[in-house]
């Protein structure tokens, strides 16, 4: 037995070793083939392999366009982005190696941020699965397609954590937790990258860097200023197992940090990144990121260009400051040939890992698409996976699951329209390919029940407004007057034994440069709403939404609710799949939903100040006058059409040191007429610190499937990693004293046991 032991633990340290020596001479190689690479070039070559300039339809800010063919010739480009087609790359790589002086090959990205043809949901949304396979399967699959098509570098994950309903973006990220963030980051980055040896793996891009998702008033682009304490606990983990976990890019944010645009910002880029995290890719500004910085009040392109580079930021997305005013800044002395020469490294680093060097045609085999792009086996997965990221937030007498049988009404502005499914930053979605979700409901009826439609108001009011909220060419106003649209809906109404409602934002009403400041419904679907609920028939809310929207309003007035984010390509075939049944809703909630949008931001793991609220109102502790502090919906919350019942929690012991463990269990039975998935939840509440300490935090989660009558004893173990936390000098530790555990099917309704760490 021992004699097994020590053989075994030989042979792993000689396999580690074996590795490490692997690893330490492909480093050598690819040393050496970079210093001789990098000896041949003039400086304005390194200059261009800074360079991103964006090609194709894709547009987010206001770009120039020069010409990018000749600009690669001369060696002035080191990658382009958004540019869709695998032939049409293989044209371009062939421009950069038949025609530059080096041959150098271009890296190719893009935005497959939840998806390329095949689109799962919505990142918020994917991560209401709760499922890390899921997650790692999209990437994966988003990996193959993209990379089929000629893709080897996405924009993705989206790390900022965000705890503002008003900011559009938080359509992107993983919600507000940084637990379940930084377990979703590792997923997509083990999906995107794999070995970064295939050539379906492709480079991950960490973003945005950093604290993106926290500006002032959820307003997109605002000014961000938190503590570094807070950064460090609450803000900056996802990226941080990112980065563990591999990922080989990071893209810098917008936003300022500590009053220095992180663009330019020294401080993250190298300090925190590099020198603490150990991150060894490149880093890309944002979109005109570094141009930005002008108006920022940083100086004119020059300077900001040179404290770009000086930060630590390697490649230049669009503003042109490198490969224009770095020759200038280094004879003035504002930059280094070093530091030129660092950022050059780094981006060969990048297209030596990936392979380019010894193949540059990679990932331009032309014959992939038509094999790997949007297969009947990828929607499958997506299908099967939106249906497990929609959240059903109110089902009053069981009003869900609908049978197939009869006359259904599905009424609404979300309900015939083929360019919403896919949802926000869905950059390569090919939406004539995608059904409706009248068609979906329609096939999924078959002839056993007739599905009646009606548009019934537009999405909004106001022309004017609906049109800034549904740009990139998804315009869907109807033109008839409001009273003919309302009327043609209460007629169908009129029909049928149950409304269907598919209502809620558009897929453009979050994402970038969508902030909004009134988070209730619009006011013509609120009003269409009212006046189905008036026909006194019973009506299922299906909301759309790229965000958490205020419902407080529905919740009290509509029976059920089912919450379907944007589900992507396959969102027509998903959503009947759970609204008749077949599959039982089992997403959770990764954000508050608020009563009211004056509750932003909030989030679960708030601190408790010295004077918290034992009940709503009581003055002078911390409350509203107008609102209870609770969400409408909490974090973790979700329903299915089952019951999961939760025992006692028991501990196994009420003491632990730092080396040990204590193990955490309860039983969880399913006693209703579904088979389905819970995921049960484990929150901490350190009750004694040398900082304060939030009032719970998520530190693990098991997502379990039970058959109806089946019951399951689940168990976390918690060490001291769990109980870790940055103090007021940034030390990663934890502290002895008294600890709550809590486990549930959600942050709010938990069960709670008590130990003591020595
Ligand atoms: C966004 C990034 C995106 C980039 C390139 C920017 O506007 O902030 O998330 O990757 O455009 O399209």
């Amino acid at each position: 037995m021992k004699l097994t032991k020590i053989l075994i633990a030989s042979a792993i340290a000689l396999t580690s070793f074996a590795a490490t020596a692997a690893n330490n001479s492909d480093k050598a190689k690819m040393d050496k083939f970079i210093d001789d690479l990098m000896g041949k070039m003039t400086l304005q070559e390194k200059l261009g392999q800074l360079n991103l300039p964006v090609t194709g339809e894709i547009v987010t800010g206001q770009a120039k366009s020069s010409d990018v063919a000749s600009r690669i010739r001369q060696g002035q480009v080191g990658g382009l982005f958004n540019l869709k087609g695998v032939e049409r790359i293989k044209d371009v790589q062939k421009i950069a190696v038949e025609e530059s002086r080096l041959g150098i090959p271009l890296l190719f990205g893009m935005d497959v941020i939840h998806g390329y043809e095949t689109v799962f949901p919505i990142p918020l949304a994917l991560s209401c699965t709760w499922d890390m396979e899921a997650v790692e399967l999209s990437a994966r699959i988003a990996a193959r397609e993209c990379s089929a098509d000629g893709i080897n570098w996405t924009f993705s994950p989206m790390l900022d954590v965000c705890h503002d309903a008003r900011w559009g973006r938080v359509s992107e990220g993983n919600g507000e937790d940084p637990y379940l963030g930084a377990r979703i980051a590792e997923a997509m980055v083990r999906g995107y990258q794999g070995n970064l040896k295939n050539n379906d793996e492709i480079l991950a891009c960490v973003k945005h860097f950093a604290l993106y998702g926290a500006p002032e008033a959820g307003r997109d682009y605002n000014t961000v200023d938190m503590s570094h304490w807070r950064m460090y606990n609450d803000y900056f983990p996802p990226y941080k197992a990112a980065i563990e976990a591999g990922a080989q890019s990071v893209m810098a944010s917008f936003n300022i940090v500590d009053g220095i645009p992180a663009t330019g910002n020294r401080w993250l880029l190298t300090d925190v990144l590099r020198n603490q995290w150990g991150f060894d890719g490149f880093v890309v500004s944002d979109y005109t990121g570094i141009f930005e910085m002008i108006a920022h009040g940083m100086g004119d392109l020059q300077q900001v260009g040179a404290l770009a580079l000086r930060a630590g930021l390697d490649m230049d997305m669009v503003s042109d400051a490198f490969v224009g005013t770095l020759e200038k800044s280094l004879k003035d002395g504002m930059v280094s040939q070093a530091d030129i020469d660092t950022a050059c490294r780094r981006i060969l680093e990048a297209k030596y890992r990936l392979g380019l060097f010894d193949n540059p045609y990679k990932y331009c085999d032309t014959k992939r698409p038509a094999k790997e792009v949007f297969t009947a086996e990828n929607r499958a997965e997506a299908r099967r996976i939106a249906r497990e990221s929609f959240v059903l937030l109110k089902n009053e007498g069981n009003l869900l699951p609908l049978r197939k049988t009869g006359k259904i009404a599905l009424v609404g502005p979300l309900a015939n329209t083929r360019a919403n499914m896919p949802g926000t930053w869905s950059v390569a979605a090919v939406s004539d390919k995608y059904s409706t979700l009248l068609e979906g409901f329609r096939a999924a009826v078959g002839s056993n029940a007739e599905v009646l439609y009606a548009k019934g108001c537009n999405l909004m009011y106001d022309a004017a407004r609906e049109a800034d909220a549904t740009m990139f060419g998804r315009e869907m106003r109807d033109s008839r007057s409001n009273e003919e649209m309302l009327r043609e809906a209460l007629d169908v109404a009129a029909k049928a034994d149950v409304i269907v409602a598919a209502l809620g934002e558009s897929s453009e009403m979050s994402g970038e440069s969508s902030s909004r400041t009134n988070l209730e419904m619009p006011d013509a679907q609120r009003d269409l709403l009212k006046a189905l609920l008036a026909t006194g028939k019973p009506v299922v809310l299906l909301h759309f939404a790229g965000r958490p929207t205020v419902l407080t309003w529905e919740n009290e007035n509509v029976p059920a609710i089912l919450n379907v984010w944007f589900g992507g390509s396959e969102t027509a075939d998903a959503v009947p799949d759970v609204v008749f049944g077949d599959y039982a809703p089992c997403g959770k909630l990764t954000t508050s939903f608020p009563r009211t949008v004056g509750q932003c931001p909030m989030s679960y793991n708030e601190y408790n100040t010295g004077r918290p609220q034992a009940k709503w109102f009581t003055k002078f502790t911390t409350s509203y006058l107008d609102s209870p502090n609770e969400p409408l919906y909490p974090f973790g919350f979700g329903l299915s059409y089952t019951n999961f019942d939760y025992s006692d929690l028991t501990l196994d012991k009420s003491e632990m040191t730092e080396t040990g463990t204590i193990t955490a269990t309860v039983t969880v039975t399913n006693n209703g007429n579904y088979d389905g998935v819970e995921v049960v939840q484990l929150y901490i509440r350190d009750l004694v610190g040398s900082v304060v300490r939030p009032v719970k935090e998520l530190k693990d989660f098991s997502r379990i499937s039970l058959r109806k009558g089946e019951s399951r004893t689940v168990s976390f173990t918690i060490n001291a990693e769990k109980l870790k936390f940055y103090n007021s000098q940034l030390e990663y530790v934890c502290e002895p004293g008294e600890f709550q555990v809590m486990v549930g099917p959600n942050s709010r309704d938990v069960k709670t046991k008590t130990f003591t760490l020595k």
